[in-house]
């Protein structure tokens, strides 16, 4: 996005936020994070959170960036000058690069996957009855080549780099924007033919029916973290999206419609994984976590006529959608880099990507042929999705509320909330609330829950 810009027209806006929204983290992360937290108790935690922390949050985003007109930090100090309340901006644009470095590994696997598909490789030997084991074995057979999984990240990176030295993001988005339904009418599509596999049933009841034992503090802060993760909050993507808005945008109405869409895509990939795996069977350990999806759906593609085909075109359009959610994140660092230390955009593309081949190169690693890469006990990998999203991306968020709901001029909220005063104020008086209180005292109790259980 260029300075001055504004959204053209109100789909536009939608469309562009929705696409930056939509990505990996609800096609790749959330069932992975369903999975390793007990199921459908994780999922009521995940809405609960969406709708009654993630709205509230957006819309101080969505205040601060349309109030300040600013990046994710310069929104802070055009608020209000001088504060040191633009470390939260700083923190969420932390909190996104060091996501970046994991993503790019997840797109990597989405651009192998593709060409293994292409190629008919992955599916080589496989049929319905052995199918289980030869996904699971394959994923793990790719994690564990050393170049592979590398080279793949670092092509994503520079498949990056070159749309935003190429200034072509504004047609990556566009054909994303055309390309997305069709990734709809696939969803909708494998969605059926999982809910029609045998034993779908009892996946299904994985899925939706909540176990209440297993809600827990880590249950909880991980439900939050991907209600976070999946609406790009706390990671100043929002703050710098709605800097461009026009004024007349109805941002309560934008807010809904993003987390909507959000949490459809989503369940709609719960509906399609679960049935799968209790009719299949998980073909080993190996078979959870992050892996979770790439061996997985094989099996569906499977089951499905032309294979081959739907399989390299959902692969093609999971890549597309990642890629347009960090192109509009390493736009945010390149517009940062460009006003405040005045680069040139060659550069700032130069410095703000490159050296995320390294974190990226780690990272893969950590997963695949040097296990000893930890950090805590966990692969680096996992360390840095469970800090950013347990941690990071809540506490940016909780200081984004905090600060334009008690410390920026009342005046700023209201007025982005009825659109300077031109819309009824019962729901501003409302969302005020929500953004004052109820998002601050919901993230603090998630955080501190540990602690809080204690007490009682
Ligand atoms: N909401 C995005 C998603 O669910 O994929 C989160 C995201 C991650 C956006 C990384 C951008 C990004 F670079």
């Amino acid at each position: 996005m260029s300075e001055n810009t504004e959204f053209g027209s109100k789909l536009g806006l939608i469309a562009a936020t929705v696409g930056s929204a939509i990505g990996l983290g609800n096609i790749w992360r959330f069932p992975a994070e369903v999975q390793s937290n007990g199921g459908a108790a994780f999922l009521l935690v995940y809405i609960i959170c969406l709708f009654v922390l993630g709205i509230p949050v957006m819309l101080a985003e969505f205040s601060i960036g349309r109030g300040g007109r600013g990046d994710a930090i310069s929104s802070f100090t055009n608020i209000v000058p001088g504060t040191r309340w633009r470390a939260v901006g700083a923190l969420a644009i932390l909190a996104t690069y060091l996501i970046m470095a994991f993503y790019m590994v997840v797109t990597g696997w989405t651009l192998e996957y593709l060409w293994f598909s292409i190629t008919g490789e992955l599916y080589q030997g496989a049929t319905v009855s052995n199918a289980s084991d030869i996904f699971g074995a394959r994923m793990n057979d790719y994690l564990h080549t050393d170049a592979a999984p590398i080279i793949a990240s670092c092509l994503v990176i520079f498949i990056n780099i070159g749309v935003l030295l190429g200034g072509v993001q504004k047609g990556i988005e566009k054909l994303s924007n055309l390309l997305m339904p069709i990734l709809f009418i696939i969803l909708v599509g494998l969605c059926c033919v999982s809910l029609s596999l045998p034993g779908a049933s009892e996946g299904i009841k994985f899925f939706l029916k909540p176990d209440f034992s297993v809600i827990n503090g880590e249950v909880l802060v991980s439900g939050l973290g991907q209600a976070f993760f999946s609406l790009s909050l706390g990671m100043g993507i929002l703050i710098t999206y709605s800097a461009y808005y026009p004024a007349h945008t109805r941002l309560t109405q934008t807010s809904v419609i993003v987390s909507l869409v959000s949490l459809f895509v989503s369940v709609l990939m719960g509906f399609i994984i679960f049935p799968a795996v209790t009719s299949f069977g998980l073909g080993g350990e190996s078979l959870a976590g992050e892996t979770l999806v790439f061996a997985t759906l094989p099996e569906v593609f499977l089951r499905m006529p032309a294979t081959r085909i739907i399989s390299a075109l959902f692969f093609l359009l999971l890549f597309v959608a990642a890629l347009t959610s960090t192109v509009s994140t390493g736009e945010v660092a390149v517009a940062y880099l460009r006003d405040h230390f005045k680069m040139k955009r060659t550069r700032a593309v130069i410095i703000s990507l490159l050296p995320l081949t390294l974190c990226s190169a780690v990272c893969a690693l950590s997963l695949g042929s040097m296990p000893q890469l930890q950090i805590m006990g966990k692969s680096i990998f996992s360390f840095l999705d469970n800090i950013t999203t347990q941690f990071m991306l809540p506490i940016a968020a909780l200081g984004g509320s905090l600060f334009i709901g008690w410390r920026a001029p009342r005046s700023i909220l209201m007025g982005q909330l009825t659109n300077g005063g031109t819309m009824k104020s019962g729901f501003a008086h409302i969302a005020l609330w929500l953004i004052r209180i109820v998002a601050p005292a919901g993230i603090i109790t998630v955080l501190l829950w540990p602690v809080i259980k204690d007490l009682f």
